[in-house]
């Protein structure tokens, strides 16, 4: 194990002895622990690590390259080296000119695509395409899953006041038929269109939705050109596209250097555009670029991406602690922790090397969270009262999007008090105390204080957003981004490749086999009986 690794977990042995609230006593913690860039503001004062911990951090960061690694990848280098590919989410949201300088040629691929997502967005608004009797598109249903659904879902719940052309935004991704019928329920067959996003259009899940969606428009509607006219396709299968039925001025493209769960940014986003309009959806991009800017140009020590990712290692793998919660206070923003476990957890759940190797230490932790003040009638018990430490992203907008200001201020007083409390805990002695402040005698004290103590010394990062605009959205998602790759960096892993979803999709194949009454002897006797449970269910039902 490197020297460096040898004197982080030295350190981080101290580190687990102390209180994070005693840290406070430097009065320039606060200051020195906080940081603005792209428009966010991050206070990380309540992590437990120090500047000298910090130090060491961002000097291992540098003996291994990280600066070159983050020039290698806004480049254009393979850096997804399983499946051979670039990774250039970022080059989606630059300026013309930086398009022009990383793909050359391919710039023009982009522009053509951008002008091609305007061009659906006018059609479909202005009553270009409309339904064959001219009645306007009233309803967008965009079809996809994953990557092809997370970013849209959580741009269009976050940026609902900027919905601006008029249209209704429905998405559907699960292949649970109840997803599927709740959303028919809410389309009008005639005036609906239809955006179906998949990088391989091979997706179980998003093939079979597109099948059944077109037989209920096809019938409900009594159109036989509504698929040709009404229907917009997102892939890099052109043929399978074709093979659809949806016409290639009807499909836009995708690149495979765009992976799934970074692909907002590009086509994929036209669901998006189509509810907030292409200026918003420019806005978007150019808070990512802002957050990109900042990424690549900011020392590592005031590198927001960075001391974010250093952190969540530092927790991660020195702390020990293997939760990572993501607690916006924001209505509008909770999709995000779902999108953040698809853009973390399918990027860095990995335990083999970019070289092959296995792994002698942990990656990513396991992300989850809820938008607060649920998440406080949720799962915040066991953050203050169990054993287990799970450091904390709070994220707030200072303005809210409502006409409820005292709302809001309870909100972000409430925001900011679990991060309190999260790292001051409560003691027995306190707890005692205050009982016997609320009058109670020493034989009840003695019996219900231990109770009331909470453990305290809970890590958190509290960003603030001015407010949640497109722009701030953009650069919070991109943020996330640089964070993920930075720790694929260091944890010396491919970010960018998901191979561990493949064996599912083998399996649910031959399960589903099995159901139709194929051979099932390569299934385990617990599937095979369940199986089986479920063909009498439906004999029966
Ligand atoms: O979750 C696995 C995955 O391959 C994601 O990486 C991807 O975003 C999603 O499935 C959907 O894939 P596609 O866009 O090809 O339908």
């Amino acid at each position: 194990m490197n020297q460096d690794i040898l004197n982080l977990s030295s350190l981080a042995e101290n580190a687990r002895q102390r209180q994070i609230h005693a840290l406070f006593t430097d009065p320039d913690r606060v200051g020195q622990f906080s940081l603005s860039a792209a428009g966010l503001f991050l206070d990380y004062s309540k992590q437990n690590i120090t500047r000298g911990e910090l130090s060491s951090l961002l000097s291992w960061a540098e003996k291994l390259s990280l600066k070159a690694k983050v020039t290698e990848m806004f480049a254009g280098e393979q850096i997804n080296v399983t499946e051979k590919r670039a990774v250039l989410h970022t080059v989606l949201r630059a300026p013309a000119k930086v398009q022009q300088a990383v793909l050359g040629e391919g710039a023009g691929e982009l522009a053509a695509a951008e002008r091609q997502m305007a061009d659906i967005v006018n059609k479909l608004c202005s009553g270009e395409i409309s339904a064959d009797d001219g009645e306007t598109i009233s309803h967008v249903l965009a079809i996809g899953i994953g990557g092809s659904y997370y970013g849209i879902k959580t741009a269009l719940t976050a940026l609902k006041p900027f919905h601006s052309t008029g249209l209704q935004l429905e998405v559907l991704a699960n292949i649970d038929g109840g997803a599927l019928m709740e959303k028919l329920a809410k389309l009008p067959a005639k005036t609906t269109a239809v955006v179906v996003i998949s990088k391989t259009f091979t997706t179980q899940e998003t093939m079979l939705n597109a099948a059944a969606v077109k037989t209920w428009m096809l019938e409900q509607s009594g159109d036989k050109d509504i698929i040709a006219r009404q229907w917009f396709a997102v892939s890099t299968n052109l043929d399978k596209v074709s093979a659809f039925g949806i016409s290639r001025e009807h499909t836009l493209p995708m690149w495979d250097w765009v992976g799934g769960r970074f692909s907002l940014w590009s086509a994929v986003g036209l669901p998006l555009a189509l509810a907030i309009g292409m200026e918003n959806f420019s806005r978007l991009k150019a808070g990512a670029f802002a957050m990109d800017e900042h990424f690549q140009q900011a020392a590592l020590s005031e590198n927001m991406p960075v001391l974010l990712a250093m952190l969540g290692i530092w927790n991660r793998n020195f702390l020990e602690h293997g939760c990572q919660a993501i607690l916006p206070y924001d209505h509008a923003l909770r999709a995000l922790p779902g999108y953040l476990q698809q853009t973390d957890m399918e990027s860095n759940g990995k335990s083999v090397s970019i070289e092959g190797e296995a792994l002698a230490w942990q990656t990513a932790p396991v992300v989850f969270g809820q938008e607060g003040t649920n998440s406080q009638h949720a799962f915040m018990q066991l953050m203050h009262q169990s054993q287990d430490i799970i450091p904390c992203d709070f994220i707030v907008a200072l303005q809210g999007a409502s006409d409820y200001h005292h709302h809001h201020q309870v909100l972000v007083a409430n925001c900011f008090a679990q991060s309190e409390a999260l790292m001051l805990g409560k003691t027995l002695a306190q707890a005692r105390a205050e009982l016997k402040a609320a009058g109670a005698g020493d034989e009840e004290i003695g019996r219900f204080a231990v109770h009331k103590t909470m453990k305290g010394n809970t890590p958190s990062n509290t960003l603030l957003l001015d407010a949640l605009t497109p722009e701030s959205l953009g650069a919070l998602l991109a943020l996330y981004e640089h964070k993920i790759f930075v720790q694929g960096v260091m944890w010396q892993i491919n970010s960018f490749d998901q191979w561990g979803v493949e064996l599912g999709k083998v399996l649910g194949n031959d399960v589903l086999s099995a159901m139709a009454g194929g051979e099932s002897e390569q299934l385990s006797s617990s599937t095979t009986m369940l199986i089986e449970r479920f063909i009498k269910q439906a004999r029966s039902g």
